[in-house]
């Protein structure tokens, strides 16, 4: 079974190998992007280097189009004299059928609150998001507000909702765009806090934590990109041109989550190649003679994870005592010819988003956020409440929001690379101060909002 590719040789990657498949897996018929990371363990005295490698591989399918254009949803609070005052004080909204804060509009607005803390006063921030730090010029990026047609969320206040958070657990998991909202939510909290050097942020392979002592708060992260079991587990060395999981073993990650207050789920990018591999029996999800899979379309694949977690978090989770959510579908910006740009062009460069209302970037798989969709409703009907946070649409228009060649790199660029930007950018996670601030904004109206006390 273990067919060798070049690319799935199991070798600590370097840039030229990860360019080469890229290259090679784009030829397949998708588009990869392949990302790596230093992780710079920045605690305290502690300076120790944890080098974490990704892959996040998208791949898009050939219909680029642009639908579900509704134009009739402008309203006035998009106008200028926006007052910002006013929402600081507006209470969490009861979360209401008939409001939407998912359905919205970015407007520019420099005279906002926007960004929510300064990229170099957040000590602890992750150097792939430090935009700034790592040459990127223009910042415009990071004054946009997200305006829900209709209806609005309590701007961040962090000294209240550092009161509001005592004495718990914030839990995100899933995969490196979770880590980049955890990343957001430890830097809007890092501001927020007074004696920070109280702060602590302890990383061990999967788990990162974020904690304020005095507050007894901790805010983590864990490291499991497709949930259940999988090659990807490996935080700094996996294979990248093939998923194997155990489509039904979720336990030895969840019994991490089972303490948290509020946990925070995503998955996603990593179901975007076109075929997973369900391993059965006890083989190595790693390969080996004795590794027996099924191949199944990844659709599917995703139906099946979605059950697998739905089970354990009935099974596992006391709803009256737990909050959950569920990130929906983030866009990848990685063809600029869906919003009429040159053909291999890419997120780079790019410095304004895009403005047709529904735009939809040809990555984004709806069938899937139907799948995602459909699992909640399911456990809702059984009286466990996983929230929904619907960011996929207001992540498509924000082409202008990611880290492209401005981030920390496992190495640097090659020659090659720096010929082609387009091609090495990153465009699946986001800078920060950024879009993933926003999700906070509207993850904290959720866990604080009246109705859900
Ligand atoms: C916008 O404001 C105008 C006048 O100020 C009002 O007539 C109109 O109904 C408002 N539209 C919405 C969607 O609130
Ligand atoms: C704010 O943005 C407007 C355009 O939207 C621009 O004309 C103005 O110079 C900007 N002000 C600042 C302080 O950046
Ligand atoms: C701190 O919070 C945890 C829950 O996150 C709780 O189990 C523990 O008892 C709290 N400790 C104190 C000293 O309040
Ligand atoms: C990566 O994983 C493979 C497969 O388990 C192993 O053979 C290899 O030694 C690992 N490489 C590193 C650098 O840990
Ligand atoms: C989530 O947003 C999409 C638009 O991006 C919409 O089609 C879908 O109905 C929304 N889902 C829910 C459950 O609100």
């Amino acid at each position: 079974m273990g067919k060798k590719h070049p690319c799935s040789s199991s070798m600590v990657w370097d840039m030229k190998t990860m360019f080469h498949c890229s290259i090679t897996i784009f030829f397949l018929g998708g588009l990869a992007t392949l990302v790596s990371y230093n992780y710079y363990k920045n605690n305290d005295q502690e300076a120790a280097m944890i080098k974490v490698s990704l892959a996040t591989a998208t791949f898009s399918t050939a219909n680029a189009n642009i639908d579900d254009i509704d134009t009739s949803t402008i309203t006035n609070a998009t106008q200028a004299g926006f007052d910002h005052q006013r929402r600081l004080k507006i209470a969490p909204p009861p979360l209401t059928e008939t409001c939407d804060l998912f359905s919205g509009r970015w407007v520019h607005d420099n005279r906002s609150h926007y960004p929510l803390y300064k990229e170099d006063e957040c000590r602890f921030l992750h150097g792939d998001l430090a935009c700034q730090t790592y040459g990127r010029k223009d910042s415009k990026y990071q004054q946009w507000r997200w305006q829900p047609h209709g209806c609005d969320f309590p701007r961040f206040d962090g000294k209240a909702v550092v009161e509001r958070l005592k004495g718990k657990r914030l839990l995100f998991v899933g995969d490196s765009v979770n880590r980049n909202q955890w990343d957001s939510m430890m830097c809007m909290l890092y501001s927020s806090i007074p004696g920070s050097k109280k702060l602590r942020l302890s990383l061990s392979k999967t788990l990162y934590s974020f904690k304020a002592k005095d507050y007894n708060i901790s805010v983590d992260y864990y490291w499991a990109p497709m949930l259940v079991e999988s090659n990807g587990d490996d935080p700094s060395n996996h294979s990248l041109d093939h998923r194997t999981v155990r489509i039904k073993s979720i336990e030895k990650h969840a019994r991490h989550w089972v303490d948290a207050d509020i946990l925070v789920f995503n998955t996603y990018l990593w179901w975007r190649l076109p075929i997973i591999r369900l391993l059965k029996g006890p083989g190595s999800l790693l390969g080996g003679p004795d590794q027996v899979y099924d191949e199944v379309n990844n659709v599917r694949a995703y139906k099946m994870v979605l059950e697998t977690w739905s089970k354990w978090v009935h099974t596992h989770i006391n709803p009256e005592k737990t909050k959950m959510f569920f990130m929906g579908l983030t866009a990848t910006h990685s063809s600029a010819k869906d919003w009429g740009g040159k053909k291999q062009a890419t997120c780079y460069k790019e410095t304004e988003p895009v403005t047709v209302d529904g735009f939809r970037e040809s990555g984004t798989d709806p069938e899937m956020l139907r799948i995602l969709e459909s699992s909640l409703s399911k456990l809702k009907a059984k009286g466990v409440n996983v929230q929904l946070m619907n960011i996929t649409q207001l992540t498509q228009y924000r082409k202008d929001a990611h880290p492209t060649v401005h981030r920390r790199l496992w190495r640097p660029l090659t020659e090659e690379q720096e010929k082609n930007p387009e091609r090495a950018s990153d465009c699946t996670h986001w800078c920060l101060p950024g879009v993933p601030d926003v999700w906070n904004e509207l993850l904290l109206a959720y866990i604080f909002s009246t109705t859900s006390q």
